[in-house]
């Protein structure tokens, strides 16, 4: 480098020389290039916002619930020719950060399984974005991959996977799911489904309860199985799959000419967070030698906690478990993890040729985790659950997912003490299901399908309201309020709240239906 002013004719590189004659050195073009004071002056606008945002959150609503054409009146605008200003941009943040946005990390936030987000994590996020490391290849993004295979070591450890076992973030539960059944069919059909197809075999099979997640089933049919290859098992009273169905439907199905492939055991289905018999599910895989997965992507989090851990007994022994980053330990959207056993088999199931990736032998480097899953390129997800941990310490997880439970099992024993409503599900983990049953309908021969009317609306009264927000879940074919806890803001207030909100409006709901003489023939099914 030379100290010659910058210039179109100057000579940076003296080994070269100037351009020749006739070839024209294009100028610099750096609009997009932001001086480190201008970056400053927008994180500072950013940071702003965000300050506002975590000091008004409790008293904003959940949701605004404002119609789809508001919302897009409010949000949306022409792409500008030129810049604005970073004050515009700003304004233009902060409208939609305190407007139309659902707040998970509301306090009254008890819906599906969404986590709150800490706020490690989403400084965390910003940074991995601003150094942009490209987590597919080891040599772009050293300590990225580091720390990826690192954490997820730590995370096998956590559920009691044996030393070697690790994996890889996703970009959520579904993807571990697939990328996890993906490996399971390739190691368990018997044939090299890579290089010949699904047809090649006879049909495979995967089992898990009628309780799965959807996933699973996307995923049955994303590997070539169709529908028909995930074979759904009944449930007993506590939500968990029947084990002695599932040896027989496993034993139907081998003389039927079809090979088991995988169970798919759950660790917190989504509906109720009930626990199926992984130690059970393991011996029977281990007799069949069958792929063991276990869907953790609610639940796995609990083995943080020792009052919790004693539920997932037997998830150590899984050959594969995905469990969400971003549901129970609180991290940003999104954040899926997949431990496997054997984290070497990902590359027997993902490794391609990219004749463009050329890399000399001999150097010291780690592996490259875009031929372990379905991601190429891949973003730096892992520093936000990492950073996560490191700010708040394995402690305050512990005593945080211990305290959504024990908010669980709160809201059940405040059910059970008011008359108008039941409970409609055991509370295992951090999910709570009941239902608003006026006492007086006791004798009604179509109590369950007014019920099922009655909840169907009140629970869509609830996330229009938008004081609190919570979601439903179908047990035993009946419709159920569903609370979720996996937000480290909410407390004993915020669950009396929904049930203070749940009684105003239900009882005026029921009044509603009742005058309007809805009977069950009106109802519609859940
Ligand atoms: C038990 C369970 N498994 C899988 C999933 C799918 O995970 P994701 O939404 O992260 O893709 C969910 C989502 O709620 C879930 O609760």
């Amino acid at each position: 480098m030379t100290d010659e002013p910058l210039g179109s004719d100057r000579v940076e590189w003296p080994l070269i020389g100037p351009a020749p004659h006739g070839v024209v050195r294009p100028e610099p073009v750096a609009d997009l290039d932001w001086e480190p004071e201008r970056a400053s002056r927008l994180g500072e606008g950013v940071l702003d916002v965000w300050r506002v945002f975590l000091s008004d959150l409790k008293d904003l609503p959940v949701s605004r619930n404002r119609p789809r054409s508001a919302v897009a009146a409010s949000v949306l605008r022409d792409v500008p020719e030129e810049p604005l200003s970073t004050d515009e941009v700003v304004a233009h943040l902060r409208n939609l950060v305190l407007g139309d946005s659902t707040y998970s990390g509301h306090p009254r936030f008890m819906a599906y399984v969404t986590g709150a987000g800490t706020v490690p994590s989403a400084a965390a996020a910003l940074l991995a974005a601003a150094i942009n490391q490209n987590a597919g290849a080891w040599r772009l993004s050293p300590a990225a991959t580091e720390i990826e295979l690192h954490l997820m070591s730590w995370l096998a450890g956590v559920l009691g996977m044996p030393a070697g076992a690790g994996g890889l973030v996703t970009p959520g539960g579904a993807i571990a799911t697939l990328v996890a059944l993906k490996v399971a069919r390739d190691q368990r059909a018997g044939w090299d489904v890579r290089r010949d197809g699904i047809a090649a075999g006879p049909r495979l099979r995967i089992y898990a309860s009628t309780e799965v997640h959807a996933v699973v089933g996307r995923a049955a049919d994303m590997l070539g199985l169709g529908s028909e290859g995930l074979r759904l098992m009944p449930v007993d009273k506590s939500q968990r799959m029947d084990v002695v169905t599932l040896r027989d439907a496993i034993a139907g199905d081998r003389q039927n000419g079809c090979r088991p492939l995988a169970v798919v055991g759950s660790a917190g289905t989504v509906s109720t967070g009930a626990i199926d018999a992984l130690n059970d599910l393991a011996d029977l895989c281990a007799e069949q030698g069958i792929w063991f997965h276990v869907d953790a992507c609610y639940g796995g989090a609990a083995a943080l906690a020792p009052e919790l851990k004693p539920l997932l007994t037997g998830i150590g022994r899984a050959d594969s478990v995905a469990i969400d980053a971003h549901k129970w330990l609180y991290v940003p959207l999104t954040a899926g993890c997949l431990i496997l056993r054997d984290p070497a088999l990902l590359e027997s199931s993902f490794k391609v040729a990219a004749s463009y990736q050329f890399e000399e032998g001999g150097l010291e480097r780690g592996p490259d985790l875009r031929y372990r899953g379905l991601q190429f390129s891949r973003s730096f997800e892992a520093l936000k659950i990492w950073i996560a941990l490191l700010a708040h310490g394995r402690a305050a997880y512990a005593r945080r997912i211990a305290h959504d439970a024990e908010l669980a099992h709160y809201l059940a024993a405040r059910v059970e003490g008011l008359p108008w409503f039941e409970m409609m599900a055991p509370v295992t983990l951090s999910i709570a299901c009941f239902r608003y049953a006026p006492a007086d309908l006791d004798d009604r021969q179509d109590r369950d399908k007014y019920l099922d009317l009655l909840n169907q609306r009140l629970m869509t009264a609830i996330q229009l309201d938008g004081r609190v927000y919570c979601s439903n879940a179908i047990v035993d074919g009946r419709f159920a309020l569903r609370a979720c806890i996996v937000n480290f803001r909410t407390e004993a207030e915020d669950v009396e709240a929904l049930l203070s909100v749940a009684t105003e409006l239900g009882r005026d709901l029921d009044r509603e239906l009742r005058s309007a003489g809805t009977s069950a023939a009106q109802t519609v099914a859940p």
